[in-house]
């Protein structure tokens, strides 16, 4: 098979977990007879610096040519003065609804390897730790209008418009019921509506949209306060979190970092047709950028992701996945999971191994 990926190294450590996610693709990409043609494009800081603006036209007229985009991080201390309507995550955004991307898929999973780095009680972890987040990505009080700070008499004022419409809830609920299918048969819809209308009518449509999944997908609600703390009190209650975007912006870091491996993490972000974008859940870590340090698993992971949602490419993606699996058994570690007695590695090096247990 032949595709079209557009990278998006972007800012920090991105173009180092790239770079090395590339090789990993190259490799499969030969192992199977598949022809992945890379395109580069500028996003975030980069392309502030060079282009004057976080989404130039150009990234998001490559991006739309291409299969899928893969894209490593934005952001960092240089343009923390920017106004917000100017910075790197602009890009972000930006190029979230320029593709129509309004399903955000976020696993939260424990590797059995990494236990020991896991931040919850042991006896909390020994329960399991398996869900996905499902966060809508292309509405609510990030995108809502109207926006702005005034002054009104003298004083500023500052606000934003938690916003959906009907469609928006309907579709990203109907992708949860569907992921759910393939899971464990659960849904919890995450919402504040004992306070908010808005989440009322999302509670609303949500028990709506299950109807035609009834017979065979759990559903529960929870308000999003009670969530964050089930998170930590038992995750081991969840497998498909549904819920908007602001919720799951927060949710999603909350589920990511108990696992201890937030270096570990894919994400996927869909919209109705092609082309998704995949990308590692975490930042673009400037502290530790050209260093060589960074942990490149989050981002190969997300490759698979790619493999398997975009192209189809199963087998592909359940080889990387294993490959991961067997560097982490061999006891290869980057600074960020390292515990005592494992063998600490670089980016290229975490990678080499990898490749090499494509074999
Ligand atoms: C994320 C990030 C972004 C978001 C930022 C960088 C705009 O936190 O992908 O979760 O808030 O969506
Ligand atoms: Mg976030």
């Amino acid at each position: 098979m032949k595709k079209k990926i557009c990278l998006l190294p972007g800012d920090g450590i991105g173009p180092e977990i790239i770079a090395e996610a590339v090789r990993v693709l190259e490799t499969v990409g030969q192992k199977f007879g598949h022809e992945f043609l890379f395109t580069e494009a500028l996003i975030g800081g980069i392309a502030i610096d060079i282009k004057g603006t976080p989404l130039p036209q150009e990234t998001i007229d490559d991006c739309k040519a291409a299969d899928a985009v893969f894209l490593g991080a934005v952001g960092g201390p240089k343009w923390d003065h920017l106004d917000n309507a100017s910075r790197p995550e602009k890009g972000l955004l930006g190029i979230r609804k320029a593709l129509g991307l309004f399903a955000n898929l976020r696993p939260a999973t424990l590797f059995p390897e990494l236990a020991g780095a896991c931040l919850l009680r042991p006896d909390i972890a020994a329960r399991g730790l398996d869900l996905i987040v499902i966060r809508e990505l292309t509405g609510d009080v990030y995108f809502g209008e109207p926006r702005g700070i005034e002054t009104q008499d003298g004083k500023r004022i500052g606000f934003n418009n938690m916003i959906y419409h009907e469609d928006e809830i309907r579709r990203i609920a109907r992708i949860a019921f569907e992921t759910a299918r393939k899971r464990r048969r659960k849904v919890c819809s995450v919402e504040k509506s004992n306070v908010l209308d808005v989440s009322r009518l999302w509670k609303d449509i949500v028990i709506e949209e299950h109807a035609a999944y009834r017979d065979d997908i759990e559903l529960s609600h929870m308000y999003v306060d009670n969530a964050a703390m089930q998170l930590v009190r038992d995750p081991s209650q969840f497998d498909v979190i549904l819920t908007g975007n602001i919720f799951g912006d927060i949710l999603s870091d909350e589920a990511s970092v108990i696992t201890g491996s937030l270096g570990m993490l894919p994400s996927a972000s869909l919209g109705a047709s092609a082309p998704g974008l995949f990308e590692p859940i975490h930042g673009s870590a400037p502290d530790i950028a050209g260093q060589g340090k960074a942990n490149p698993l989050a981002t190969i992971l997300s490759a698979a992701m790619m493999l398997r949602l975009a192209f189809d490419m199963t087998k592909e993606a359940d080889l990387i996945e294993n490959a991961v699996r067997k560097t982490l058994q061999e006891g290869y570690r980057t600074g960020d999971i390292m515990e005592p007695g494992m063998m600490l590695a670089g980016t290229q090096k975490m990678t080499d191994r990898v490749i090499k247990h494509l074999d």
